[in-house]
């Protein structure tokens, strides 16, 4: 396994790989959701790249920028039992240049729900996974449903700006008690890990209730926020859009996503179930 930290010398060592190359884009403090990823990218691809760079452009002022979890020491130990060949951990310089022309999130399904809880969020995220395809030059990126909506509009920017990179959407990993895998979750205290599981409760109550053929989305959310509100100490957003981000007012089976964002304590945590 090779650890670069150029852009450019990583782009000479895509250049001399013969075959696909899967690529899994994080920003490290690894943990069973990104191996997920990586399996999947291992298993269906003749090379894996995994970058691990914590973005600073996706995050806003007053964000967790500084506090991030940053474990390069076990995320490599990882990537190594994982069987990843090249690991990229860029230095800031090595990505980013003063003064840049900039990529702009699309003006409605980037400032709804976390683009508008977050207002600037998804550029950031798009710039940097739009400079990491470049780079890597992969054949499939892999991403998490997690961030279902980051899926959605990666996806779109790889229409809108016809990429070659096949974009592989990944299941979420969930721990034994329901919560979604995320380096947030270290941030929890065991109280707040306890009234954190109502993200997960409150999508179960609303799959139950479609499985039983409640589509109302209003009936859903409703039900949603009575449990949630019990438990987090801010509800940021409940919402049911179709899986191009556009808000239905009925549930379409086999065609929605059902999501959350809320604080637990400090810490906003997102989660989603796909119906
Ligand atoms: P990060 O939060 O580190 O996540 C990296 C990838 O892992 C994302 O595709 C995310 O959806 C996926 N992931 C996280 N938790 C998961 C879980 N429990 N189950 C399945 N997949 C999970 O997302 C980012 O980094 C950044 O925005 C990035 C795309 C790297 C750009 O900086």
């Amino acid at each position: 396994m090779q650890i670069v930290k150029d852009a450019i010398e990583l782009k000479k060592l895509r250049a001399s790989l013969n075959g696909s190359v899967g690529f899994v884009p994080t920003m490290g403090a690894l943990h069973e959701g990104h191996i997920s990823l990586i399996k999947k990218a291992r298993a269906e691809n003749d090379f894996v790249i995994v970058s691990i760079f914590v973005n600073p452009t996706q995050f806003l002022e007053g964000e967790d920028l500084d506090k991030y979890p940053r474990k390069d020491e076990a995320d490599i130990k990882i990537c190594e039992l994982a069987g990843v060949d090249i690991i990229f951990m860029p230095t800031i310089d090595s990505v980013y240049n003063e003064d840049e022309l900039s990529i702009t999130a699309p003006k409605i399904r980037g400032f709804i729900l976390e683009g508008a809880k977050r207002p600037g969020h998804f550029d950031g995220v798009l710039q940097i996974v739009m400079k990491l395809f470049n780079i890597t030059d992969a054949t499939n990126a892999y991403f998490g449903k997690k961030d279902a909506q980051q899926l959605a509009l990666i996806t779109q920017m790889t229409k809108d700006y016809f990429l070659n990179v096949n974009i592989v959407p990944c299941e979420i990993v969930r721990d034994s008690r329901g919560i979604a895998l995320s380096s947030r979750n270290t941030y929890l205290s065991e109280g707040e890990y306890e009234r954190a599981l109502s993200l997960s409760r409150s999508l179960k109550l609303a799959s139950d209730m479609v499985a039983k053929s409640e589509l109302d989305s209003s009936k859903i959310k409703v039900a949603m926020e009575d449990l949630l509100t019990k438990s987090v100490d801010k509800l940021d957003y409940v919402a049911i859009v179709d899986r191009e981000f556009r808000e239905l007012d009925k549930v379409e089976i086999g065609n929605s996503i059902i999501l959350v964002a809320a604080f637990v304590g400090n810490t906003r945590l997102i989660d989603n179930i796909w119906v």
